[in-house]
């Protein structure tokens, strides 16, 4: 990780929204940029919330649920909606995010021909599940994966049922940006709370078996962790 920070942060939402707004200003105009949903990037929104953000960007949607309505209250696109680009006065461009009732291969083709229109992805701003999952690449998913369709994993139909009032709400497939898509962003900016898995993810073997581990061999990634996070990474740096 010798070209990558660690940024540790005591205040988290503060540090991920500054590391938001550097990347987004060091980008070409209107950059493309990847958000993350879940409970990590809360506290960044709600500075998105009352800070707004000093240049527009383009949202490029991470991962859907397959067969959802936008509006349903499980969408992804539509939390970043409601929590970031409303109150940011930024619109919502509809051909960036996976419709989730289209036919799902098809869909996620659409999404890598609409990446590439667009000249591809400036900054992906993601968040890591407890089985080192990043978007929805669960473990075993290879890495030069592009947008597919993916089953989920037990943890993260787990980790998910809070959202989606218990673990039958959650959906079994969802839509992800692969890892060789998240791999080809010109910037990478991990959130992190989860000291185990980060550390495993960052310290350890590059295995598809961890699919986060494909970031270490990212030329421009920042990890904003909280001080447990950077004390986990820092101890076997
Ligand atoms: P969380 O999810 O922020 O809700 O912990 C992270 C993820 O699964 O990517």
């Amino acid at each position: 990780m010798s070209s990558n920070t660690i940024i540790s942060a005591g205040d988290f939402g503060r540090a991920a929204y500054d590391q938001a707004i550097k990347a987004i200003n060091q980008s070409r105009r209107n950059p493309l940029v990847v958000m993350p949903t879940g409970a990590t990037p809360k506290s960044m929104q709600q500075i998105f919330q009352r800070l707004g953000c000093p240049r527009p960007f383009q949202y490029l949607n991470l991962d859907q649920y397959c067969g959802i309505d936008f509006d349903d209250p499980r969408s992804y696109p539509l939390e970043i909606q409601k929590s970031l680009l409303d109150p940011a006065g930024l619109p919502l461009n509809m051909n960036l995010v996976f419709n989730a009732k289209a036919d799902p291969v098809k869909e996620c083709a659409r999404i890598e021909r609409e990446i590439k229109k667009a000249g591809g992805i400036d900054v992906a701003i993601l968040g890591i599940g407890s089985n080192g999952h990043i978007g929805f690449n669960e473990p075993g998913t290879p890495f030069n994966s592009r947008a597919h369709v993916t089953e989920l994993a037990p943890e993260t139909r787990n980790a998910n049922a809070a959202y989606c009032d218990h673990y039958g709400g959650v959906p079994d497939h969802a839509m992800t940006l692969g890892l060789e898509t998240i791999m080809e962003a010109r910037r990478v900016i991990l959130l992190t709370n989860k000291a185990d898995i980060t550390r495993k993810a960052l310290r350890e073997e590059i295995t598809e078996d961890v699919p986060a581990s494909i970031l270490q061999r990212h030329p421009n990634l920042t990890v904003v962790a909280t001080p447990a996070v950077a004390r986990a990474l820092r101890f076997d740096a």
